[in-house]
């Protein structure tokens, strides 16, 4: 089945000039065969308040997964599973099974550190460190003991990231000399250099203006080819545009009056764009609530 669908097709506007059969949004979605999350009953509280109830979904490689909802859904408090960032707020607690290529990310035996080394995050704030370009990117191959090479590295991160042609004469300047967007690429840049396998972002382009959101969806879709992504997003065109498959998610109130969230639906997006299955999708998707 095509991603091409009722929304804007992805890569349509893209400003690349390129004739919309030769981008990807008329390609195949890849399968689910092999998933590189699969997340099984998921539930997170937060002390005694079980925010998030019974999430069950699989994350297919080098594709865009969208997650879209309400605010409060817990969109966020799911993509921080992923790569246990959650285990950073004291009152979470994780319950269920998240795997990532079938080994439970949750045993005690897993590194935490070297998880969200393979599992980058990209955050709504564009947050540079206060340090030069090169720095930025060169931080965490440093950290990782590179020692020579470290120059090929930052390069090839920021190319990767469509930010080396706008930079490469001024490495040594402050990373705060950049604009919003060239900050967001920049700190996807920092994410790509120490070699992961996935990039989460949450809201990346919130807080960027329409050209610049352009630019990183672009950014993504070429991104898809090597890493998997997996995207929140408030903007439900990002979304259609840009993503493979599409997570719905919404909040409901349980018998005892307490607020929780969980998945609704989760497709192609073509399908829960055009001919969704759950009423609450349809609603949310054409704008009657959220
Ligand atoms: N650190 C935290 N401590 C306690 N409760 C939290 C924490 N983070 C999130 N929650 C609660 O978990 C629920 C889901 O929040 P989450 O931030 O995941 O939603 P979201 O879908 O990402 O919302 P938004 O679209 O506004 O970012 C909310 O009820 C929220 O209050
Ligand atoms: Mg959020």
């Amino acid at each position: 089945m095509s991603v091409s669908n009722t929304a804007t097709p992805r890569g349509s506007e893209s400003g690349r000039g390129v004739a919309p059969d030769t981008v990807r949004y008329n390609r195949e979605v890849p399968g689910l065969d092999e998933p590189v999350f699969d997340v099984s009953g998921l539930s997170i509280h937060y002390g005694s308040n079980k925010a998030v109830r019974d999430v069950n979904m699989k994350v297919g490689p080098r594709q865009i997964t969208a997650m879209i909802g309400p605010s409060g859904c817990g969109k966020s408090t799911v993509l921080r599973t992923f790569n246990r960032m959650n285990d950073l707020i004291p009152e979470a607690r994780v319950e269920g099974s998240v795997t990532y290529h079938g080994e439970d990310l949750y045993d005690p035996a897993v590194d935490p550190i070297e998880v969200r080394r393979r599992i980058g995050m990209v955050f709504q704030k564009p947050n540079p460190f206060p340090k030069s370009i090169y720095d930025n990117i060169a931080f965490g191959p440093r950290i990782m003991g590179v020692r020579s090479g470290l120059d090929d590295v930052v390069e090839e991160s920021l190319t990767k990231a469509a930010l080396w042609d706008e930079v490469k004469d001024k490495l040594k300047e402050s990373a705060f000399a950049l604009s919003g967007g060239q900050q967001q690429r920049l700190c996807i840049a920092r994410a790509i250099a120490v070699n992961p396998e996935v990039i989460l972002m949450d809201e990346p382009c919130s807080a960027l203006d329409p050209i610049a959101t352009l630019k990183i969806e672009d950014l993504m879709y070429e991104l898809a080819d090597e890493f998997t992504i997996v995207i929140v997003t408030h903007n439900m065109q990002q979304a259609a545009r840009v993503s493979d498959r599409t997570a719905f998610f919404t909040a409901a109130i349980d018998d005892n009056g307490d607020r929780f969230g969980g998945l609704v639906e989760y497709d192609e997006t073509a399908t829960i764009f055009s001919k969704p299955s759950d009423k609450r999708t349809e609603d949310y998707i054409s704008g009657r609530f959220g």
